[in-house]
């Protein structure tokens, strides 16, 4: 069986909503399913349709697989590549757009927003496509799940959709791949109680450091119930943010603490603080431990691999579709 995922490295660093978001259950269903292969990606060549900047691109790359690896990612096992080493992607993408129809295109979410915000106008040719370019990444290497976020099952489904049209039209040559969507349970809330994002700066960064943290907590917005009240756990952000951090038996002792009396939002907070830094640390750690090298090493030495996989693919595509004289 084989997972495959891509990350877009529009930034050059991780916050905790993503670590419990992406990396963590990435982890787990790697735990899961021992014996599968794990083909993790860059997308840098979607990044491209939002930030034109190459060198950003290329350091953001290398900074989020050094922040997987260093959250405890094993690169021995997950095999990361860079699409732009290997041409069966852009290959593969040219074909599929070609078979694919504008109307079948239009029916896209994101499109239709940018329609209702007025700014179809302005979006790159390739942010239409996009769905074209997440399928050529999928279908090329035949995965069977593909672990993404919710707003990303349209677009797996799409790549379903291509390869059942493909199928039929010209034979059986592509794996159906299944979305993997990560319970709604794991959205990770920010600072300011809404969903941890970097578009609403209520981030915790994977590596910021102690001072940035300890003002972050800070400035958590609480209730102004006194010491002396017995508090619900449940309607406090303090503890809804501490419990990914908590063992079940400190959760347990947490929430008892909140229910009797004596427990102050400042304690709260500076056991949460304790408990991120006690998290963040070792992570830090080992970011700083990994080379750029290391991990450009690792890219070039699989894109021989990853490449050996995607030629056989186009080969036997191109054969399909009568393209090999
Ligand atoms: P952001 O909202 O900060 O721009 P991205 O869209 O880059 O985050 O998300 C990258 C990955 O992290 C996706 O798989 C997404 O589902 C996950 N993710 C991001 N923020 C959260 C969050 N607050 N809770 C759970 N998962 C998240
Ligand atoms: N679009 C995905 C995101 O924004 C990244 C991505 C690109 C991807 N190609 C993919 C994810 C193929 C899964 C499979 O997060």
């Amino acid at each position: 069986m084989r997972i495959l995922t891509g990350l877009k490295p529009t930034d050059n660093q991780l916050h905790l909503g993503n670590y419990f978001g992406a990396i963590k259950p990435m982890m787990m269903l790697a735990d899961k399913f021992q014996d599968a292969e794990i083909f993790l990606f860059l997308a840098n060549m979607h990044g491209l349709t939002q930030l034109h900047d190459g060198n950003q691109l290329k350091q953001n790359s290398i900074n989020i697989l050094k922040l997987y690896a260093a959250c405890g990612v094993d690169l021995k096992r997950f095999i990361i590549y860079n699409p732009a080493d290997i041409p069966g992607h852009a290959q593969l993408n040219r074909v599929l757009t070609c078979l694919t129809h504008m109307g079948f295109m239009e029916r896209m979410h994101s499109y239709k927003e940018a329609l209702d915000k007025g700014t179809a106008k302005e979006i790159s040719v390739w942010v239409f496509c996009y769905p074209i370019l997440m399928a050529a990444d999928i279908l090329l290497y035949d995965a069977d799940i593909v672990p993404v976020g919710k707003d990303q099952k349209q677009h797996v489904e799409y790549a379903r959709d291509i390869a059942i049209k493909f199928n039929n039209k010209f034979w059986e040559t592509f794996k159906i791949p299944e979305p993997y969507i990560k319970p709604e349970v794991w959205t990770i809330l920010g600072i300011d109680g809404r969903k941890m994002s970097k578009s609403y700066n209520n981030y915790i960064w994977l590596l910021d450091d102690e001072k940035t943290i300890l003002k972050r907590v800070k400035q958590i917005p609480t209730s102004t119930q006194t010491v002396e009240e017995p508090k619900n756990p449940d309607e406090c952000n303090v503890y809804k943010i501490c419990k990914l951090f908590l063992t079940p038996e400190e959760d347990k002792e947490l929430r008892k603490r909140y229910e009797a009396w004596g427990l102050s939002f400042k304690d709260a907070k500076e056991y949460l603080y304790e408990k991120i830094i006690a998290f963040l640390m070792p992570i830090q750690k080992k970011y700083a431990e990994i080379s750029d090298q290391e991990i450009i090493d690792l890219l070039h030495k699989n894109a021989e691999k990853v490449n050996e996989l995607a030629n056989k693919k186009i080969k036997d595509i191109y054969k399909k579709i009568w393209f090999s004289l």
